[in-house]
């Protein structure tokens, strides 16, 4: 018992270099008090009555809870790293780069994110990220972008931007040169513009192709319901009906036909230094076809992505009109600081959905400041994303997507007790 005083006094009052990592730990063997910085660590056993010094990597063995996508033997070296959803190589090479040039790629985080991102933008990965891809109703291109600071808790995002092919490098200029978080359409344009940004169309023959098809199939598939002419039939310009309005459950076509994995590969990208600095990004030109003026998950914080130095990280991808309802990536950085495995964190949000959607696709990436990273996903039946860190360079994983939900009640809060 005597043990317990003195390695609570260890614990607390040991001199952090960095913000510390609190853990309690359960396994069958032992129970344990942890608080770890990058390099130091005392930890209280409760089973044994011992108070013990960590080395980092035994922290990284009590942090690790198995789930996570990391070799045995290597959790000492799981920073910096860089991580991006879906098999987008190039721009996980990009960030990479950045993070492997100088210590450990200090304050490097920023630039990794953004200059990973901007290379998906150049290269229209999937036709999903940068101009090109995704005709809007009216046959436009417009992208959403977020960048966020984990140190700073600061935001630069914009959404519905027309006409400027660098989406990301853009939200950091509101991120660095406003006191603002977000910007959206035509004035997001015109600030860009004011920034040095070239003002150029985003549209390419191939969206033009999508376009014609598009309208020559009567407008299908759309985003519209409760209105007329009967949007599953005809293009618009569409009125309200008169009739009464149908509801969610009824209007499955969305989820069951209109919308696959192949139409919302957003890119959501973590970076984190060896001083666990940590920046999150995004970039998407939404859903083919969406209504004009439609924003997603990416430019929204706790949607697309969520950084905060002293837990982790999370980027999210998929179906955004229904992911931005539930805020997966603030879910699961919020899970993390409660003591969830990054494994376990990536899922909240994921199981959170699938209650009242039961057919959403969508992923959401965590990873905690120590570097370690899982995913999770719903709706596919499995989910790509790539990973740097010093033990390996531009490496593809993929992850098996939950089931479908067995038929589950939600209970509102009040009758749980
Ligand atoms: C990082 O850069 C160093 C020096 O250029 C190189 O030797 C090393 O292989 C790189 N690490 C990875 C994982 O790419």
């Amino acid at each position: 018992m005597f043990k317990i005083i003195i390695c609570l006094l260890l614990i607390t009052t040991t001199q952090a270099s960095s913000s510390p990592y609190w853990g309690l730990t359960t396994k069958p063997s032992f129970t344990s008090i942890t608080r770890a910085t990058s390099d130091i660590a005392y930890s209280y056993n409760i089973k044994t009555d011992t108070c013990a010094t960590l080395t980092s990597a035994s922290i990284n063995q009590i942090v690790a809870e198995g789930k996570v996508g990391i070799k045995k033997g290597a959790t000492d070296k799981l920073l910096p790293m860089a991580i991006n959803t879906w098999n987008f190589p190039d721009s996980n090479a990009m960030a990479w780069h950045i993070l492997n040039q100088s210590r450990g790629g200090v304050r490097q985080t920023r630039n990794a994110v953004v200059e990973g991102i901007t290379k998906c933008e150049q290269l229209q990965c999937d036709l999903a990220v940068g101009y090109g891809g995704t005709p809007d109703e009216q046959g436009e291109t417009t992208l959403d972008s977020m960048v966020m600071d984990g140190a700073a808790m600061d935001v630069g995002a914009v959404a519905g931007l027309r006409r400027i092919k660098d989406a990301i490098r853009v939200a950091r200029h509101v991120l660095e040169r406003t006191e603002h978080t977000l910007l959206v359409g035509d004035s997001a344009t015109e600030f860009a513009i004011s920034m040095g940004f070239r003002s150029e169309s985003l549209v390419t023959p191939k969206t033009k192709i999508i376009y014609k098809h598009w309208k020559a199939k009567n407008c299908q598939p759309n985003f519209w319901r409760n209105v007329h002419p009967d949007p599953k039939t005809s293009c618009g310009p569409y009125e309200p009906t008169a009739t009464p309005l149908t509801h969610r459950k009824e209007d499955r076509a969305r989820t069951e036909h209109q919308i696959g994995a192949q139409h919302h590969d957003t890119i959501g990208m973590i970076a984190i230094d060896v001083d666990h600095q940590i920046h999150a990004g995004t970039s998407t030109n939404g859903l083919n076809h969406k209504i004009h003026g439609r924003v997603g998950d990416s430019p929204i914080a706790g949607a697309g992505g969520y950084a905060d130095n002293e837990v982790g990280a999370a980027v999210a991808t998929g179906d955004g009109d229904i992911m931005m309802r539930f805020l997966p990536t603030l879910l699961a950085v919020e899970a993390m600081r409660n003591g969830k495995s990054p494994a376990e964190a990536a899922e909240v949000g994921i199981r959170r959905i699938r209650k009242h959607y039961k057919t959403f696709s969508g992923a959401v990436i965590a990873v905690n400041r120590l570097g370690q990273y899982a995913a999770a996903c719903h709706g596919m039946r499995e989910f790509p994303f790539v990973v740097s860190n010093p033990t390996q360079a531009i490496h593809v994983e993929t992850v098996k997507c939950l089931p479908p939900e067995p038929s589950v009640e939600v209970v509102p809060l009040t009758k749980q007790t």
